[in-house]
């Protein structure tokens, strides 16, 4: 049961009556109270009359029940203090419902979340990081809210430099898989080569020709390349707990034959104008620094398409063929530019219609020690995959060394750049994933010690009050994670609980008490663990039994 929801239900209609207009009650958990609203406050400003005069109006005409007293305090807050059989009565509930009181939705949304998006023959690095942990931790809430995800895997698998690679597998004798099992070795020698000769230079060129006519041998050798890369990007997607499949590939290669007809429409509807031989659109509202209309480029001046003709195409997709209601594009935030003009092009060629959400969920980067980009000390980018080996090794788990890594790019308003920091990340003490997950396992081992089952949460001393309060504010957590993309609603969310939960039982003793006391304190212990284990499976991270 979400007591906050329900109060402001109640606090509302009495708001209402006394601006004359409806009011957000604004209630939230406080320090000083169970819960406060500061809504009088505003309303004081805005009818020009002393604060606490209204919050005491606001008090007297509130249709609480019972459920909560009411009281007017400071300059003009509302304290709020739910009533025991309140509380008692939301914990049971709660207790008793496998989805700790988060209804599914009433209106399932068909959300399209793409997320991840490596590039093929490339080794995925720290910067595909955060794009397949924040969208997988996104997809995993959506989809237990009870929203229909559809998840996308948008990989980088055509253009150009498939030239150049399939000209060097040719060179090398086509079909023997052993010279790419190594892949970005691979496309460094193809690399090279094609900086070094012309001749190759020439035939990766006339290579891309072929391979977008459709020639069979290009094709095979291509999407045996592909292949290659799909099996290394799922075995990175296992070893991080991430639940992208082989079923959500859907790369930029998938939307080739579709690429003309965006054009044609576009030409159809005038919204594309020729700029040094590529045809470009201008959407409104887009300037450069010189003031010049933005360009996004749909055909490049050879004839090729790029990337932003591929994300339209995709987005086209994904509302006229996917049936989508809302569009998550978990990317960095060197792409918000891209993104915003792709929608605006999008919208104004009538594929996004008024009722289809498109969003750019963007994020920052992730830095090194010394605050700059993460490198290697070789002054490389770091591999994705060496990345995970240490944490691995570091860790006393790979469930910990994996959680301590989701959980730092979890943790911080994604828009955020961090610093990549093994110590602190790992540390079992402050706002870390080890925390979270020795304190799931500290209440999974009182539960296991205890002789007795758990029974109904009656909540007498403050730090059980706190705790109990604390565990009914899972729904909003969640909620607020889900509606603004933002998983470090539920990341702070959960590390509040855990540190709740660990100032409860040092205060309340829990096995050393007996008969009703016990029971309750082992309520409150069981709901606290199926909470925490919950929450951090949403976010992707494990909560083992023991750590
Ligand atoms: N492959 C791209 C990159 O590595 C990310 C793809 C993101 N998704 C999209 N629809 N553009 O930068």
């Amino acid at each position: 049961m979400n007591l906050e929801s329900l109060l402001h239900d109640r606090l509302a209609p009495a708001l209402d009556a006394v601006a004359g207009h409806p009011v957000d009650p604004a209630v939230r958990s406080s320090p000083h109270a169970d819960f406060q609203s500061g809504a009088p406050l505003a309303l004081a400003r805005e009818l020009g009359r002393p604060p606490r005069e209204i919050a005491a109006e606001v008090a007297g005409k509130a249709g609480l029940d019972g459920l909560a007293t009411i009281e007017v305090s400071g300059p003009g807050f509302l304290n709020l203090t739910v009533s025991d059989s309140l509380l008692a009565e939301a914990l049971r509930a709660t207790a008793a419902d496998p989805r700790l009181g988060v209804p599914a939705v009433a209106a399932p949304e068909r959300i399209v979340v793409d997320y991840s998006g490596p590039n093929v023959a490339k080794e995925m690095h720290v910067g595909h990081l955060r794009s397949t942990i924040i969208g997988d931790a996104l997809a995993r809430t959506l989809d237990w809210l009870g929203h229909d995800v559809i998840r996308v895997n948008h990989l980088g698998d055509w253009g150009t430099p498939f030239g150049m690679l399939v000209e060097h597998l040719v060179d090398r004798g086509g079909a023997a898989d052993h010279s790419i099992r190594d892949l970005t070795a691979f496309y460094q020698d193809a690399r090279a080569t094609f900086d070094a000769d012309e001749d190759f230079r020439t035939r990766a060129r006339l290579r891309v020709v072929a391979l977008q006519s459709g020639d069979p041998l290009s094709r095979e050798l291509w999407r045996k390349l592909v292949a290659q890369s799909e099996v290394y990007f799922l075995d990175v997607y296992d070893r991080l707990g991430v639940t992208l499949g082989p079923d959500d590939f859907a790369g930029e290669s998938r939307y080739q034959d579709d690429l003309p007809v965006l054009v044609a429409e576009l030409q159809a509807r005038g919204l594309l104008a020729e700029s040094d031989g590529a045809l470009c659109a201008f959407p409104a509202g887009f300037t450069g620094r010189d003031g010049e209309p933005l360009p996004l480029i749909v055909r490049k001046a050879d004839g090729g398409f790029g990337y932003a003709a591929t994300d339209l195409a995709a987005l086209r997709h994904r509302v006229a063929t996917l049936a989508a209601d809302r569009l998550l594009y978990v990317v960095g935030a060197p792409q918000r530019t891209h993104f915003a003009m792709v929608f605006a092009v999008a919208r104004e060629a009538g594929w996004l219609p008024d009722g289809v959400v498109a969003e750019h969920i963007g994020f920052g980067s992730i830095l090194g020690p010394d605050g700059k980009m993460l490198k290697t000390r070789a002054g490389d980018t770091v591999k994705l995959a060496a990345v995970l080996d240490e944490a691995v090794s570091r860790a006393s788990a790979p469930a910990v060394g994996i959680g301590a890594i989701k959980y730092a790019d979890l943790s911080g308003d994604r828009r955020g750049d961090y610093v990549f920091d093994w110590d602190r990340m790992l540390a079992m003490t402050g706002n870390t994933g080890p925390y979270l997950q020795m304190m799931h396992a500290r209440a999974r081992s009182i539960l296991r010690k205890a002789a007795t089952a758990p029974g109904e949460i009656v909540p007498a001393e403050p730090a059980e009050r706190d705790l109990a309060l604390t565990l009914l504010g899972f729904e909003a957590a969640v909620t607020a994670a889900a509606r603004f993309a933002e998983p470090h609603r539920l990341a702070g969310y959960l590390h509040e609980l855990a540190a709740v939960f660990s100032g409860f039982y040092e205060k309340c003793p829990v096995l050393r008490s007996a008969d009703a006391v016990l029971a309750s304190r082992l309520g409150l212990t069981e709901l606290t663990a199926r909470t925490l284990h919950t929450g951090m499976f949403l976010l992707g991270i494990e909560g083992p039994e023991q750590i």
